[in-house]
């Protein structure tokens, strides 16, 4: 080959590593080389083309070599968590959040306001002030921790740097979202997929002269700490914020009940492409401050609030293929291969299919021209089929028996409804390479072990290499076979095993989510989590015998009945998984539970209620009693401290139970007494 072709087919490999690792920095923010390895590849790049001029010519590097990323900002932990929002699709989950929020507060609808604010699709940050002046300005991160993004966070002009206004509280904790308006979008596009990406991009830039390059725009929403707390509704505070020189957002309204929030829902919808920046919904926030106190969170969101969604973008497109997804508990998912197609300024060309119920009620078919829609971040699914479009010899689609490790597949029956189940699951857990692999991309996830770098990509990645087969071996990687792969370098490959290193420490909440028993989600682990405390107790379900004499106490557990039961029974009776689990453990230090507000009017007591009461609901009376150290039994037995009786309807034999067993019980007035209520 000629000296002039071999420097060209160097340049274009150079060039097409580059737009990966831009790919994988600016559209799914996930670099998987350090700082310094992407500036010498850049370097290298224009270097070459400095010597050889014929390069430039090319035309290749036009919007490729963008601005260096940085994962080197400062973690700093929130004052407060900053929670994510749960979603609604239609006037009907609208419906179920009101119901929910009456339920709980014991209130009617009539005497409940609501906040409706449009929902910016860019991306969250924290702004704290003191005395009046910002002195912090974090990313959201994963929620607890943040990063220090201060100073690209001043270089946004709207960003007070120094609130004007009387009575400011000498703690001001704002939270926003920045964003990049559609208009000076299109003047930068560049290697962006969307404006989000290019604000987020351009939020982590290293260096803050970068970020000022690009428009980037903010509208505050919320608050994390206030110290003094001066406000009493959610619409008193972004007027007074904006009245202090914050940007809030214009279309903010106070509505009433479910009518009023679908009319401001549509209304909104129909400017939506007016504005100049992207909404994908509006949030609904309950105004009242008290009452979003009465509601609290749950262990990722408000109860108080939500985000409505906009009805999802369509598309028309072709299914060229169906492939089969093994999920980590075995089930199997069907997924469309589509033409790519672009939906809502995102390119889509897989789509799920659901179940094989699904694709036989709607006679899906290879070949079949489909419209797919995508609403947020939830999967494309294919909604509906052009048989005009069909061609002749389409053929009616046989779902597979097996799964893709070969075993034959299963339909449960429901226990209670007789009922066949619509998803096919492949039973043969850990021993399914399939199952397995997906089991490890869960355990580090975010709300697992949560390491950094070790993401979905890393995992297939490893598995391949035969790193990782196991979740232990994620603690025991052989580095010395990737240190010269292809997107690995020294600094990535330190940054790694730290992450690694500091996973090792885990709560034993977080650990049972982990380890992935189906029906046990964050809320049930840590249920679980308060109920074994220790690593040892929790060791105790790997043996038969002990385990049946563990899983009859839990039935006493608020919050875990018979699926659950039968879930983690049905999982611990599975050798490989207990053998598996055992080894994990082996290289952790997994921390006792630890329980939050103990001290309280309730602390290191056992409470359980009987018959309704006027002022609240049985949730809120729960989360009282949790909220003051206490816990709340679903079972009498000798370890229950206080009944409490409600007026409406309490059950006679457990009111003759605890006075069978001289246990306290008290009525719904002095229930209200011990409160201060
Ligand atoms: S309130 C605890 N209000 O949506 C509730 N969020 O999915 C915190 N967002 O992380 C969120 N506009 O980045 C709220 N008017 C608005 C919002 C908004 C956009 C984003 C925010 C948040 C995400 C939640």
């Amino acid at each position: 080959m000629n000296r002039k072709l071999e420097i060209i087919n160097v340049y274009k490999k150079k060039i097409s590593l580059l737009k990966k690792h831009n790919k994988l920095y600016f559209s799914s923010d996930s670099p998987i080389i350090s700082d310094s390895e992407y500036d010498s590849l850049k370097n290298e790049i224009l270097n070459l083309e400095k010597s050889n001029s014929f390069l430039k010519k090319l035309n290749l590097n036009k919007k490729v070599v963008g601005s260096p990323p940085s994962n080197k900002f400062k973690k700093i932990k929130h004052l407060k968590p900053m929670l994510s929002l749960s979603n609604a699709f239609d006037k009907n989950d609208m419906k179920d959040f009101i119901s929910k929020i009456t339920n709980f507060l014991n209130l009617k609808e009539e005497n409940i306001e609501f906040s409706s604010e449009p929902k910016i699709d860019g991306i969250s940050a924290t702004l704290i002030y003191e005395n009046g002046i910002l002195t912090k300005g974090l990313s959201r991160g994963d929620g607890v921790t943040g990063e220090d993004i201060l100073e690209n966070l001043k270089t946004i002009n709207e960003i007070p740097k120094k609130i004007k206004g009387n009575n400011i509280p000498s703690l001001l904790e704002i939270r926003g979202e920045i964003y990049i308006g559609k208009k000076d979008f299109n003047k930068i596009k560049g290697n962006f997929a969307n404006p989000r990406n290019a604000a987020g991009g351009s939020l982590r830039q290293k260096d803050s002269k970068e970020t000022s390059k690009i428009p980037l725009k903010y509208f505050a929403y919320g608050f994390g700490a206030i110290k003094p707390m001066m406000f009493s509704s959610q619409a008193e505070f972004l007027e007074t914020i904006k009245n202090w020189g914050f940007s809030t957002n214009p279309l903010v309204k106070v509505v009433k009940n479910l009518e009023e929030i679908e009319s401001q829902h549509s209304f909104i919808d129909s400017k939506r492409s007016a504005l100049d920046y992207d909404i994908d919904g509006l949030v609904y926030k309950v105004n009242d401050l008290k009452l979003q106190s009465r509601l609290g969170n749950t262990s990722n969101s408000p109860r108080w609030a939500i985000a409505y969604k906009f009805s999802a973008e369509k598309a028309v497109t072709k299914i060229k293929d169906i492939a089969i997804q093994v999920g980590r508990t075995g089930a199997i998912t069907p997924v469309a291969k589509v033409e790519p197609v672009t939906v809502g300024g995102v390119v889509v060309s897989n789509a799920t299919l659901h179940n094989e119920d699904e694709i036989n009620r709607k006679d899906i078919r290879i070949g079949d021209t489909v419209q797919i829609q995508r609403a947020g971040d939830v999967i494309p699914q294919v909604i509906s089929v052009d048989k005009t479009k069909r061609s002749q010899d389409s053929k009616k689609y046989i779902f597979p028996e097996k799964c893709l490790c070969g075993e034959i597949t299963q339909k449960e029956v429901n226990k209670s409804t007789k009922k066949e189940d619509a998803v096919r699951r492949c039973l043969r857990g850990y021993d399914c390479n399939f199952i397995a692999k997906e089991r490890l991309k869960h355990i580090v996830s975010k709300d697992a072990f949560n390491i950094d770098g070790l993401g979905k990509k890393v995992i297939d990645q490893f598995w391949d290499l035969k790193l990782i087969r196991k979740p232990s071996d994620i603690f025991i990687i052989n580095y010395s076979k990737i240190d010269n792969l292809e997107g690995w370098g020294k600094l990535s490959i330190s940054n790694l095993k730290k992450a690694i290193e500091k996973s090792k420490t885990i709560g034993i909440d977080r650990f049972i989510f982990s380890i992935g028993i189906r029906h046990i989600g964050q809320e049930n682990a840590k249920i679980l989590g308060s109920f074994f405390k220790t690593i040892n107790k929790f060791s105790g379900l790997f043996e038969e015998k002990n385990r049946k004499k563990i899983l009859e106490n839990l039935i006493e557990l608020d919050g875990i009945g018979q699926i659950q039961i039968d879930s983690i029974d049905n999982f611990f009776s599975n050798n490989k998984n207990v053998e598996i689990v055992k080894k994990l453990i082996f290289e952790l230090k997994v921390k006792n539970f630890k329980t939050l507000n103990k001290k309280g009017k309730f602390s290191n007591k056992t409470i359980m209620f009987t018959g309704g009461f006027e002022k609240m609901s049985r949730s809120e009376a729960k989360s009282l009693v949790e909220n003051n150290g206490g816990k709340v039994l679903g079972k009498i037995s000798k370890k229950l401290d206080i009944l409490v009786i409600g007026n409406s309807k309490p059950t006679k034999k457990k009111i003759e139970t605890a006075k069978e067993l001289s246990i306290k019980t008290i009525k719904e007035s002095e229930w209200y007494k011990l409160l201060d209520l």
